[in-house]
């Protein structure tokens, strides 16, 4: 958007019970959403040789760089190593996961936000949440462009920018055939979201609903009588869900998912799996929470991957769906109801 965004949300003291960026279902207040999607991904890896095996070939992205990365490549103050940065082939976008060598686990995710305006209101009203914040200069991450580096309350480190280095999808922009010939393992076309623990999910709801616009599609609580938020799962654009927080360790990646088609191409991805010997979680298997199609499974190093596909459209009209904690295993997994010792333990 080109002119400089007048509206603000009141920032408001939000109970489990309230529908977090519901507050106005006219349409009026937070009816833009002007962050776009889940850009990027950096999580660290044990064996670099593994982990691109697994990224390119098992889930078939394409190789876009390596590089020692730099001092900004380090949030927490730990020392970059080597760096690979990967796209899917349906992304315009220069990466979306980049693999450091060295360890296991979540070093940061970039948001990407529509235009340098949104960037400053966004700026702003981090600031006014008395969240941690400093601007990060284009050149600083590869192929991105100027944006914000926020702490969130939950100590994650969320980057927020406008421009990204085009590379344009794999089967082009003109007269594209419907995917590439030339695609490999489960060719998970692109990113979609991620989901990360925080001590407190409702202080990590109200950052992303008043600062970024977000809204929750689905709410899990521990009971209605007596309502303590346990995960909210918050979308900015038409998806169930871009980001999801459940109650957890601070700073630490429960998943994050690539999209996937439709259904059959879940049970494909499954078969690819199986044929490379992937550590499977959980599926394939469906949501209750979102409707989504699914598999969990694991990199090499240990960072839970999934792929996902279908759901429903949300949108700024979109009233959030309440799940109860004795339903929590229908909400993950709607078939058997049940939800394993490790996916509700295993994060990275
Ligand atoms: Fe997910």
């Amino acid at each position: 958007m080109a002119t400089p965004r007048t509206r603000t949300r009141k920032p408001k003291a939000a109970s489990p019970c309230e529908t977090a960026g519901h507050d106005d279902l006219t349409g009026k207040e937070g009816a833009d959403m002007p962050v776009i999607r889940l850009g990027y991904i950096q999580v660290r890896v044990t064996d670099m040789e593994e982990a691109v095996n697994h990224y390119s070939n098992t889930l078939g992205m394409k190789i876009m760089a390596t590089g020692e990365g730099g001092p900004h490549m380090s949030p927490h103050g730990i020392s970059p190593g080597k760096l690979t940065y990967l796209k899917a082939w349906d992304e315009w976008d220069h990466h979306s996961v980049v693999l450091e060598e060295g360890g296991v686990g979540l070093v940061k995710f970039g948001y990407k936000v529509s235009s340098a305006d949104d960037l400053n209101e966004f700026e702003r009203r981090v600031q006014r949440f008395g969240t941690t914040t400093q601007r990060m200069s284009k050149g600083e991450n590869l192929a991105v462009g100027d944006g914000i580096r926020v702490t969130l309350p939950s100590d994650h480190v969320l980057e927020l920018y406008y421009e990204m280095d085009y590379a344009g999808t794999e089967t082009g922009a003109l007269n594209p055939p419907p995917w590439p010939r030339d695609a490999r393992g489960a060719a998970v076309p692109r990113l979609d979201h991620c989901l990360y623990t925080a001590e407190d999910p409702e202080l990590d709801e109200r950052f992303w609903s008043e600062c970024l616009d977000f809204r929750a599609g689905e709410r899990l609580i521990t009971d209605p009588s007596d309502p303590e938020l346990i995960g909210t799962w918050l979308f900015c654009g038409q998806t169930p869900h871009d980001v999801a927080v459940i109650k957890g360790p601070n700073g630490k990646l429960h998943h994050f998912a690539f999209l996937l088609e439709d259904w059959n191409a879940i049970l494909r991805a499954g078969d690819v799996f199986g044929m490379d010997q992937v550590s499977i979680d959980v599926g394939p298997a469906r949501h209750g929470i979102t409707r989504g199609t699914t598999i969990y499974f694991f990199d090499p190093s240990g960072n839970r991957n999934e792929v996902f596909s279908g759901g429903y459209l949300s949108g700024p009209a979109f009233p959030p769906i309440t799940w109860t904690a004795d339903q929590l295993g229908r909400g993950i997994f709607y078939t058997s109801g049940e939800v394993n010792e490790r996916f509700t333990t295993v994060v990275t």
